[in-house]
């Protein structure tokens, strides 16, 4: 057992009953509950926006881990503080402005994030680790869940977990992609110390959610 954060992707639950899809996940073991939300232009693929997460927030009392695949991002930032978002992640790519939108982010309540595609270098985190409060690696292209886990992204992790500890800070690094319980060890040793898993968590129906989600910690 560590204690590893898991934070299932709504992404591959049952769209037609996302209510209960979060209360099962959520009375399942899960630590946080990640949405992701894209808009068919940063990324190509459509999900949902503000108002189906707020709809979605009281089925839930953890954290709601909102990861924004969407340009622009700062005329919706009020918005996501309003639904109920805990952390906010942006990805740099996103805008010409990241510090201000982490401030923005910040002001509104709510923890800033920084999304890491596989090709965006760690170092892009360097000016602004100090304004942050989580680093997400994507370890596979963002816009689809079911994708193959990125080997080269574990370099990643471990340069970015040194950075995090020369921080002093408690910076959750988390990881988003491909994850399963045959690679969440080394995803974890690496320096991660939280997992997102859509998936991993939703395969085989309900009735498998909480030893799906053990089977990611063990
Ligand atoms: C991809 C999303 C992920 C996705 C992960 O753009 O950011 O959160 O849902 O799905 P799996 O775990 O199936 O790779
Ligand atoms: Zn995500």
């Amino acid at each position: 057992m560590s204690d590893v954060l898991i934070s299932p992707s709504i992404l591959s639950a049952d769209f037609a009953e996302l209510g209960a899809e979060i209360r099962r996940i959520d009375e399942a073991g899960a630590d946080m509950i990640h949405v992701d939300v894209m808009d068919g232009h940063f990324v190509p693929n459509l999900t949902f926006g503000p108002p189906i997460i707020k709809k979605l927030r009281p089925h839930s009392n953890k954290p709601f881990d909102v990861h924004l695949m969407i340009a622009p991002v700062d005329p919706y930032i009020e918005a996501f503080a309003d639904a109920g978002a805990d952390i906010l992640t942006v990805h740099p790519e996103a805008g010409p402005h990241l510090h201000r939108t982490l401030q923005a982010i910040r002001a509104a309540g709510m923890k800033p994030g920084v999304a890491l595609n596989p090709g965006t270098p760690a170092d892009i985190i360097d000016p602004v680790i100090d304004d942050i409060d989580m680093i997400l690696v994507m370890s596979v292209n963002p816009g689809f869940g079911g994708q193959s886990f990125i080997e080269s992204q574990l370099r990643k992790i471990e340069q970015l977990r040194s950075k995090v500890e020369q921080t002093g800070r408690a910076i959750f690094l988390e990881v988003d992609g491909g994850v399963k319980p045959d690679n969440a060890q080394r995803i974890i040793s690496a320096g991660a110390n939280a997992l997102v898993a859509g998936s991993a968590v939703f395969k085989g129906g309900p009735s498998q959610y909480a030893a799906n989600i053990a089977s990611l910690r063990s």
